[in-house]
């Protein structure tokens, strides 16, 4: 494949609208499935789509030779689905037009996770063209990563018997830690997204009449998020919330040290005024604790100029982070208890959790990482760093719970890759070279 073809190839996928987050997508994602099946027959793969009603649907495809004992057989898994472009008037290019420009490719999805599968499909699609594919490959490509991978577990089980064989995992969908230093990733924050509703009657009220009479349900649901995380420290205090929450040790916080930013760094980075953070643990902040935030928040009136109502209803949508050893399930009740608790009875309100997963969490001392770090560190010129991630992947906690194979979690994204925001990123050389080195890791 010359570079060109490469490119094309890449620009087709990111024409492709394929939105998770919302049903109107559902043809977007279909067309994405067509994309990458027909690239994956033309390699020979047996292509085998697992699908349930209106679920984007699971692409398992695997290499000739399977049943082959001699040939290691490698998973490699990738997230088609992509978060929506909005707000699209922020994009300097068109979002759904692969741009080059200042030596990165532009587009919604470049970086998470399209740029990703592009750069394992050429790398593999290579190997088989210069006869160099002696392993086993089996592509894993879902469609529902970014709403929290609901079906993922469930699906991945109708194709068990073809992934029992793998014999490592490979999920590049994280980033480097600059430039030409590569990371592999032992760590993940789990997450647990929920969406609230609060209604106070049936109709809005004159603030003048009604006010100190009736519950605002704007102040109600500011007061319960004011309750919910501390902004100075950062603690959240929900009973128990902390209560199966591990600290790092002092050998992985020394492992962990190689990775700190200092605050200018990262203000860049993250294109901010200022930091906070869980006092004395500065850029570990995000990593190793667990974190709280709302994600948006609808009520009342917010056009041109002043009326005053108090709304008869609010919504927020907010999540949690978590790590080892947080359990969803039991923070699913804390927040349940604590929501109950801290609203007036009066109220209507409806909480729903619509997704959870765990953190996680491997051990990073098997041979595949240690061939992987090798070649890493190879073709970029610089030590790897192992590191831990504040997002969330669900996938690689739910397959390294079913399989029981090394997961090997990297990328080739740098921190400025304004992923899920506007004008998402993937720097030129680091795709080209990140093709280079899945070559060889998959040789
Ligand atoms: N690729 C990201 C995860 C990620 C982000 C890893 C930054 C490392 C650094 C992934 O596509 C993602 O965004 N996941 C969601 C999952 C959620 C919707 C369940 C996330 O973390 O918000
Ligand atoms: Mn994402």
């Amino acid at each position: 494949m010359k570079k060109t073809e490469v490119i094309k190839k890449f620009s087709d996928l990111v024409k492709i609208k394929s939105v998770s987050t919302d049903k109107k997508y559902f043809g977007e994602i279909k067309k994405a499935v067509n994309f990458l099946s027909s690239w994956l027959k033309k390699l020979a793969f047996k292509v085998e789509i697992i699908e349930k009603n209106q679920v984007p649907p699971l692409i398992i495809a695997h290499s000739p030779f399977l049943n082959d004992k001699k040939r290691t057989t490698i998973g490699i898994y990738g997230h088609y689905d992509i978060q929506p472009a909005e707000p699209i008037s922020q994009w300097q290019t068109s979002p759904f037009e692969l741009t080059l420009k200042n030596g990165k490719f532009f587009g919604r999805g470049v970086a998470d996770n399209k740029g990703h599968i592009i750069q394992n499909l050429t790398a593999v699609t290579l190997l088989i063209k210069e006869k160099k594919l002696k392993n086993n490959i089996i592509f894993i490509l879902e469609g529902e990563e970014e709403t929290g991978s609901l079906h993922f577990e469930e699906m991945i089980k109708e194709a068990k018997d073809i992934l029992s064989k793998i014999d490592v995992f490979y999920l590049t969908d994280v980033g480097m830690h600059e430039k030409n230093i590569p990371q592999i990733f032992y760590g993940l924050r789990g997450i647990i997204y929920f969406q609230l509703k609060v209604e106070i009657g049936n109709n809005d009220l004159h603030s003048g009449v009604y006010g100190n009479r009736v519950y605002n349900p704007i102040n109600l649901l500011a007061s319960l998020i004011a309750k919910i995380k501390d902004v100075k420290t950062g603690k959240i205090r929900i009973p128990g919330f902390y209560k199966n929450f591990k600290k790092p040790s002092s050998n992985e916080l020394m492992i962990l040290k190689k990775t700190l930013k200092n605050d200018e760094e990262e203000k860049k980075e993250a294109k901010v005024f200022g930091l906070t953070e869980i006092k004395n643990y500065g850029s570990l902040s995000a990593k190793i604790f667990p974190s709280f935030d709302c994600h948006g928040i609808i009520s009342g009136y917010t056009d041109e100029g002043q009326k005053t109502i108090i709304p008869s209803k609010a919504a927020v949508k907010f999540s949690f982070r978590l790590v080892e050893y947080q359990n969803p399930d039991e923070i699913e009740k804390l927040v349940f208890d604590f929501v109950a608790k801290n609203l007036p009875k009066e109220v209507k309100w409806e909480l729903k959790c619509l997704s959870k997963s765990h953190p996680f969490y491997t051990e990073v001392k098997n041979r595949y990482v240690k061939e992987t770090a090798k070649i890493l560190e190879e073709i970029f010129g610089n030590k790897l760093l192992f590191d831990r991630s504040g997002g969330s992947i669900p996938a690689a906690e739910i397959l390294y719970r079913l399989f029981k194979k090394p997961i090997i979690l990297t990328g080739f994204t740098l921190p400025d890759d304004n992923i899920h925001a506007p004008n998402e990123n993937f720097d030129e050389d680091m795709f080209w070279k990140g093709i280079e080195a899945l070559k060889k890791i998959y040789t």
